[in-house]
């Protein structure tokens, strides 16, 4: 049900985000990163989230005079950006400077008056355009210029890989095809600003935060939204500020559980998107789930959204993984090349199931970087020891502590390029050994595993839990072939790469086909001993010289 957005027109401050995007890249020539102070995710989250406030989405009329339009909606206050896209239908997201904007515009507005059906009023932040008189402004019209703003499809990807000229140039191109664009970003946080309108009417100053891959810097275009609903800043305002010998409390409701709470919310609130979300439908309650969720789509911005509560440790994960993604320009390249690869070859998808998730998949690249010599990330233990008494949090009992100013954490010494690194960590986990190692980013080292479960990923905060418990053996030899195959297929490319020019797939490309590699398996069956023997030899040979076998603790 995911509708392909057409971004048609953009203005404002997207140039001031892309260059910083490009001062954060490392530099090609010195091979370090540059050194351009980077945003706490708290700061970036409430930037953001205060923007989202100031900004609404109008359905409008498909044939629409750009011009006109921005002058009508000017006389409600300055307008700082605004772009169009389509999703069954056409749609504009405006900026205004001023939050009074939003007020005065919806003081204009008026609720639909319907011939059969009946309208439940609702003075929400998504409006419907519509022309006065539209046979008198047809001829005057300046329709709005499309551009296409949906991931690259195989074909174009594909052929874009092909003329790369290097490896590293294939790993960063998917990036940058693939990365979430500015006007992509700011859909997700108005969507989560148009929900917790609606999550107000309960819960009076509440707030609906985006968190997972929609934040954590390794979203794709096209994931889903996943949404925490959070009520902890209810009444929590000037509890230190009483005097006088007296505390006052809100009288409650009491129920038995936490998770009974939780469910309860999550009802109410999954009743009220389903009955007067306006652009919401079909609102499922997944309520029995370990972490119960409200799934829906948003027709509007075309997003699959999955709203929790509860939920905080989640949010921290993706803080987690923002540091992560964020201290190293290689990160974002690899995981993103890795999901790309895992997705062409069916080892993740969009069904739960006994599969790899690409959450785990994430875990897996940081574990591996942690490995390196010398390391290019940090573990999770060593970021806790820079923390201050600021970054201090403890959640149910889980210390989540870590420090938050990616500006204090030294950058690695590591050189290493992306290409190498692609081909070491199919290297690496073709040989890890799965049933008796447990990954572990808080140690950045292997771990005996506590429990059978044929993958073992240490949840990094509530570390008695496993990240891919739901992963089969079938679907982990499944990994660990194709990185095989893989590994194999990068070894002899080296030897006979077809040049950039000439139009064959090669490097990434070919990875990225699944043909290519069912016809590894295929020959490597028909040769059946000696080609496997081969094979096995040759991992076994690179295995043995790789510095990932060697016991490093970070230097910590
Ligand atoms: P995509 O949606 O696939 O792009 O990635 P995602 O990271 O958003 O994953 P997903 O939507 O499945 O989950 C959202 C967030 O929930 C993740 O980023 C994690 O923070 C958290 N999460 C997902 N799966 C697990 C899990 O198995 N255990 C724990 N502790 N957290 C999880
Ligand atoms: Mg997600």
């Amino acid at each position: 049900l995911r509708p392909t957005h057409r971004l048609l027109s953009c203005s404002g401050t997207v140039a001031a985000d892309v260059k910083r995007e490009e001062q954060s890249s490392r530099n090609v020539e010195t091979g370090s990163e540059d050194r351009t102070p980077k945003k706490k995710f708290s700061e970036v989250q409430k930037e953001r989230r205060e923007q989202a406030q100031r900004t609404v989405l109008i359905h409008c009329p498909n044939k629409i005079s750009e011009k006109k339009f921005l002058k009508y909606l000017s006389q409600h206050g300055p307008i700082n950006s605004h772009f169009f896209y389509e999703s069954f239908g056409l749609y504009a997201v405006v900026e205004f400077s001023q939050k009074e904007s939003v007020t005065s515009l919806q003081n204009v507005t008026r609720t639909p008056s319907m011939e059969t059906e009946a309208a439940i009023p609702f003075k929400s932040r998504f409006f419907n355009l519509k022309m006065k008189n539209p046979s008198s402004q047809t001829s005057e019209q300046s329709c709005i210029q499309s551009s296409n703003h949906s991931p690259p499809s195989n074909k174009k990807l594909s052929e874009l890989l092909c003329y790369a000229e290097s490896m590293d140039d294939q790993l960063n191109t998917l990036l940058k095809e693939f990365q979430l664009t500015e006007e992509d970003i700011k859909l997700r946080y108005l969507t989560c600003s148009l929900i917790e309108d609606l999550a107000a009417a309960y819960f009076q100053d509440c707030t609906v935060r985006p968190f997972g891959s929609s934040v954590n810097s390794f979203g794709k275009l096209g994931c889903d939204l996943d949404m925490f609903l959070d009520l902890d800043e209810i009444g929590k305002l000037n509890t230190n500020k009483t005097s006088g010998n007296f505390l006052m409390e809100f009288q409650v409701k009491n129920v038995p559980s936490e998770r009974i709470a939780t469910q309860k919310i999550l009802s109410v609130i999954g009743e009220c998107l389903d009955h007067f979300g306006p652009g919401c439908v079909g609102v499922q309650k997944i309520l029995n789930a370990r972490c119960p969720l409200v799934r829906f789509s948003h027709q509007a911005s075309g997003f699959q959204c999955d709203l929790t509560t509860n939920n905080r440790i989640a949010l921290k994960s993706s803080e987690l993984l923002y540091i992560y993604g964020t201290l190293d320009s290689r990160v974002r390249a690899l995981v993103f090349s890795i999901r790309c690869w895992a997705r062409a070859h069916s080892l993740t998808s969009s069904i739960p199931g006994s599969w790899i998730t690409n959450f785990s998949l994430t875990m897996m690249v940081i574990f591996f970087l942690q490995r390196r010599s010398p390391p290019i990330l940090p573990t999770l233990d060593y970021l806790k020891t820079l923390a201050d008494a600021e970054d201090k949090c403890i959640i149910e009992g889980h210390n989540c502590t870590f420090i938050h100013d990616l500006n204090r954490i030294k950058p690695s010494g590591n050189t290493e390029t992306l290409e190498s690194l692609l081909k070491e960590f199919f290297e690496y986990f073709g040989n890890f050994a799965f049933n008796k190692n447990s990954i572990n980013i808080r140690q950045g080292r292997e771990q005996n595993k506590p429990e059978s479960s044929p993958l073992h990923i240490q949840n990094p905060f509530e570390t008695s839990l496993n990240i891919s418990k739901n992963v089969n053996q079938s679907q982990l030899q499944k990994f660990v072939d194709l990185a095989r195959e893989s590994a194999w297929i990068l070894s002899q490319e080296d030897k006979d790469r077809p040049s950039p020019s000439s139009n064959q797939p090669w490097g990434l490309a070919t990875l990225l086909q699944p043909s290519v590699l069912s016809s590894v398996s295929l020959a490597k069956k028909k040769r059946k001993k000696p080609a496997s023997e081969r094979i096995k030899n040759l991992l076994e040979s690179i295995k043995s010289s790789s510095p990932e076998n060697d016991t490093h603790t970070n230097g910590k």
